[in-house]
């Protein structure tokens, strides 16, 4: 008997110094297992006679009950623990800033095609837009390029080899081929503008390979010359943000525009910067004029009915007047220290509108 008590105590006490689960497992073990303490006397049970049996029994099973309810009640306890431990050691505060690291910004180009879009947007025009890789009718003929003209070289074209049928495709010189798609797929009246990328043979300070064009296009009923000049103008103020940006129209030649104009920017370039409002230097940034008639009848418009204006903006020679990069090769060489000097955070606002 008294054996028992003492077995019983030493159990209790060892399951309630158990300091966790494994350890609680190791007593439990230890005890209830194959090889454990009152294993071994439920075993001796057997050999014992009956009389004797019916003694021990009730104590010998008293004893593993026993056991049994503290190991569970322990096992709860240190669960808590561990749970706790777990749930602490996981915790994340979400007010730390997060760690420094590298980040990117939005590219010049970008940022003021955001904010030409907002303008235009605002202006109740609709965003296009066309392929890179177009074909000769959509970039020349239906643009009232006559074949085989120099007009068509004039653009320094990039042609691919001829495919199958001899057609050589091209890169988009411009984006003007996206007025003939809408007008092709749209009815008028309509008022869209068309951004993306352009490609020309040609490079040095303020052209590059590749560049960005946003065309605009209105077709309706009585449109006329004045209706373009106001919405040049007023783009432009507020693109620039300030009424006094001087402007300039020149009479220019478009076979697809008829008058056809180009608009410069005032500027100064001296000190290798570019500051605009200010100087005795001009930047052409945008060539326009009335949709021609013959475009007009090309895209199954009739003239005598519906009129219109077009303009196509140098996006990259807007973004190199307002943020005073004088250099457009810089614009697309990827160089990260200029990238982090003229870059945009995604979360800069917009200027204000109107
Ligand atoms: N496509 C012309 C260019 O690339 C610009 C332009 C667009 C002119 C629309 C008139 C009308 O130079």
């Amino acid at each position: 008997m008294s054996d028992l008590s003492t077995l019983a105590a030493d159990l209790t006490a060892a399951v309630d110094a158990a300091p966790d689960l494994a350890a609680l497992e190791a007593v439990r073990v230890s005890a209830l297992g194959k090889q454990g303490s009152i294993s071994a006397l439920l075993k001796s049970l057997g050999s014992m006679s009956p009389d004797e049996r019916r003694e021990r029994g009730p104590q010998i099973n008293g004893l593993r009950d026993t056991v049994q309810a503290r190991i569970a009640v322990r096992r709860e306890v240190l669960e808590a623990a561990a749970l706790d431990a777990q749930l602490a050691s996981e915790r994340l505060d979400l007010t730390l800033p997060p760690p420094p690291r590298r980040r990117g910004s939005l590219h010049p180009t970008l940022r003021t095609l955001d904010e030409m879009v907002a303008i235009f947007a605002e202006m109740g025009f609709a965003v296009a837009e066309g392929p890179d890789i177009e074909d000769d009718w959509h970039n020349f003929t239906a643009l009232n390029f006559p074949p085989k003209h120099p007009a068509r070289e004039m653009h320094d074209t990039f042609f691919f080899h001829p495919d199958g049928d001899g057609e050589r495709k091209v890169l988009r010189t411009h984006t003007s081929p996206v007025q003939v798609r809408t007008m092709m797929s749209q009815a008028p009246p309509i008022r869209i503008i068309a951004p993306g990328r352009t490609y020309r043979c040609d490079s040095d300070q303020t052209h590059t390979p590749m560049f960005h064009q946003m065309e605009g296009l209105v077709i309706d009923r009585a449109i006329h010359m004045g209706h373009l000049k106001w919405t040049l103008d007023t783009f432009v103020s507020r693109f620039f943000e300030t009424a006094g940006v001087t402007t300039r129209f020149r009479p220019h030649h478009f076979p697809f525009t008829e008058p056809s104009a180009e608009m410069d920017v005032q500027c100064d370039r001296s000190g290798g910067q570019i500051r605009i409002g200010t100087g005795s230097d001009w930047l052409e940034v945008v060539g326009c004029g009335m949709v021609h008639p013959k475009v007009l009848v090309n895209c199954g418009l009739d003239p005598a009915e519906w009129q219109g204006f077009a303009f196509g903006f140098g996006i990259d020679r807007l973004a190199m007047l307002k943020y005073g990069m004088p250099d457009l090769r810089d614009m697309f060489a990827s160089d990260v220290r200029w990238l982090k000097h003229y870059g945009f955070s995604p979360f800069a606002a917009l200027p204000p509108l109107g």
